[in-house]
């Protein structure tokens, strides 16, 4: 019994110093092969008698599978030996590492927008493209702004040389597309939108904004009213209500500007809101029927809403983002502080 302890004791040494394949294996057969130590030990079983053979054979065994367990072990350590080294030499990349690097998202304008288009074609209106260079009829003539109006002033823009505009407003679409769909007609048209501005915290010389029209017969403010509070609910996730007060905008007649209820206080009266409970959000009315005229539809026939929401507005309310300079300024580490709801 003695032998055999000395025997496992030796083999374990053996095990623990073999820091290769090849040495490993010849301690395999050293021990455990067909001349090995084990198994010779084992032929010696038949000189024993009946009783040595139990205790023996119980002993051999448990020694023999002990060296074939720490072989199978030992194999392992090489296994992980070699990841180890592979990562120190940097030959192993492992994907499934968080990466340092901060990770890339859409932009806060990107995310309402297609927040947006999602509602509206859910209320089956179709998404549509606008120019960002336009001519200055569709800018301007087309949406009842005729030449030395006075709202030319509130919408200084960057002239090109060929005399064509970068568009003040996506009213600039609403021409065309009235003319490529005719009546009825319900449509959303996102669109960047450029204007010589002062620059403030509120106000950029590039922003958003999103125009919406629906022409039909028997339109009403009842239906501006009830697409743009359901827009509301959806965007902010909760019941917002709406009021009209009077606007003027020459492209729509009545004109209105149409306030939310507070989404942070509820209305009951919060900084944001200065206290008012109502926040202006988005000027809107029923098409001026000289537009309709202009873009082809009969006014005797058809009415219409109309509605330009300033998303840069509703992106930084919504996000909680207090200065407009910051949509535009590419500043990563600011915008991917914006709250995205
Ligand atoms: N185009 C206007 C602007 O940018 C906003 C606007 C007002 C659009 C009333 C509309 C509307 O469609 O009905 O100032």
């Amino acid at each position: 019994m003695e032998k055999l302890d000395n025997i496992l004791l030796n083999a374990k040494n053996e095990i623990d110093n073999a820091n290769e394949k090849q040495s490993l294996n010849n301690v395999y057969q050293k021990y455990l092969g067909k001349d090995g130590i084990v198994t010779q030990e084992l032929k010696h079983m038949k000189e024993l008698s009946q009783d040595e053979k139990k205790t023996f054979g119980m002993e051999i065994n448990r020694i023999k599978n002990e060296i074939f367990m720490l072989i199978k072990n030992r194999e392992k350590d090489f296994e992980r030996l070699k990841i180890e080294k592979q990562i120190e030499s940097t030959q192993f990349v492992d994907l499934t590492v968080p990466s340092r690097e901060r990770r890339g998202s859409l932009h806060p304008i990107t995310i309402l927008q297609e927040k947006l288009i999602d509602i509206f074609l859910s209320m089956g209106f179709t998404v549509e493209d606008g120019n960002e260079i336009e001519t200055e009829y569709n800018n301007f003539e087309a949406v009842n702004i005729p030449k030395n109006h006075p709202a030319r002033d509130m919408q200084d823009t960057f002239y090109l040389e060929n005399g064509q505009v970068l568009k003040t407003h996506t009213s600039a679409a609403q021409n065309r597309i009235m003319r490529k769909y005719g009546a009825p007609l319900k449509a959303i048209f996102p669109g960047r939108c450029f204007r010589n501005e002062e620059l403030d915290a509120s106000h950029e010389n590039t922003f958003f904004q999103i125009e919406g029209m629906m022409i039909d017969k028997d339109v009403s403010v009842a239906n501006l009213i009830y697409f743009m509070k359901e827009m509301l609910t959806n965007v902010f996730g909760k019941e917002i209500n709406v009021r009209l007060r009077p606007g003027f905008f020459p492209f729509v007649e009545p004109g209105f500007e149409l306030d939310i209820s507070c989404p942070y206080c509820d209305g009951k009266g919060c900084k944001v809101c200065k206290h008012s409970g109502w926040i202006e959000l988005c000027p809107c009315g029923m098409i001026h029927p000289n537009v309709l005229k202009m873009g082809g539809i009969d006014p005797e026939k058809y009415q219409g809403f109309a509605f330009g929401l300033g998303f840069s507005r509703l992106a930084m309310m919504n996000y909680d983002i207090t200065e407009i300079r910051l949509l535009n300024s590419g500043n990563i580490k600011a915008l991917s502080q914006a709250k995205i709801k």
